[in-house]
């Protein structure tokens, strides 16, 4: 029933050990879902998507991905990862890098799966163009390509829409529902608040490494005028309660 199980996860650096990244996090991520981790820049959602991808570890607790750990190999075939800013060859083209992708997860039909993703993600026209071409909405699609390519069972995306204009993200967003429907889970960090609601199942509002709530956006929402004053609100409460410093007017 559950894809994603995280269970009082702490994570720290060993330069800073008594500095909790991450502090104490356990969440259940149903299985087919699409999950939001939303919190301000800092708040842990890349060090936390990092350990779900198995690219680092808790310095306390346990991760299950169906039921595996995260190292598994046989559960590193089924995952797909979108990282926050995907680095790639730059004298490669589009198709070089998906095939050398491909060539990864031992995939048979290559020229067809390729094809069908950069098709998925709208760069079929720019896929003999070297990637160094690319604008910035290109690179995100060709981040999400790499990470779809091998169907994954759950995916992983480290703020997706980020860098795309309003045309841009609503294909995303698409692509994205498109996915749950096949019954993919999928696991995204943003700060963009409007996006959330309308693909979120549920979310978790993190700041300072803590998870403040865990709901559906529309339950977040009650008792504010929206998810966004929810999310303000609730921060600086915390922030208040553990006495840090804010700025007059924020
Ligand atoms: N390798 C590292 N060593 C030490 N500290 C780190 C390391 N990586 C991240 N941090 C610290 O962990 C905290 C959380 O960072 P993280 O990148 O997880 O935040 P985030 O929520 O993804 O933020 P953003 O929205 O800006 O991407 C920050 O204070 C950051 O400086
Ligand atoms: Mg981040």
């Amino acid at each position: 029933m559950y894809s994603i199980e995280i269970k009082n996860v702490s994570k720290s650096y060993p330069k800073d050990p008594e500095i909790q990244i991450v502090k104490n996090i356990s969440l259940s991520i149903k299985h087919g879902s699409v999950f939001g981790f939303i919190g301000p820049n800092g708040a842990g959602k890349t060090s936390t998507i990092k350990m779900l991808v198995g690219l680092s570890h808790p310095t306390e607790g346990s991760i299950k991905i169906d039921n595996k750990s995260p190292d598994d190999p046989v559960l590193q075939k089924k995952l797909g990862f979108m990282p926050e800013s995907p680095a790639f060859y730059q004298y490669l083209t589009g198709y070089e890098f998906l095939e050398f992708v491909a060539s990864l997860f031992d995939i048979k039909d290559t020229d067809e799966r390729i094809e069908k993703t950069l098709k998925e993600v709208d760069l079929l026209h720019a896929k003999d163009k070297r990637i160094r071409t690319y604008s910035k909405g290109m690179l995100q699609r060709l981040g999400l390509a790499q990470a779809i390519i091998n169907n994954p069972d759950i995916l992983f995306l480290d703020e997706p829409l980020d860098g795309l204009d309003p045309l841009g993200r609503a294909e995303i967003k698409k692509i994205i529902l498109n996915l749950k429907s096949k019954g993919t889970t999928i696991f995204i960090n943003t700060h963009i608040l409007g996006d959330v609601e309308e693909i979120c199942d549920t979310v978790s509002i993190i700041d300072k490494g803590e998870i403040l709530v865990t709901g559906s956006p529309s339950v977040l929402s009650q008792g504010y005028k929206d998810l966004e004053d929810a999310f303000v609100t609730m921060i600086q409460n915390r922030r208040k309660e553990r006495g840090d410093i804010l700025i007059e007017g924020h």
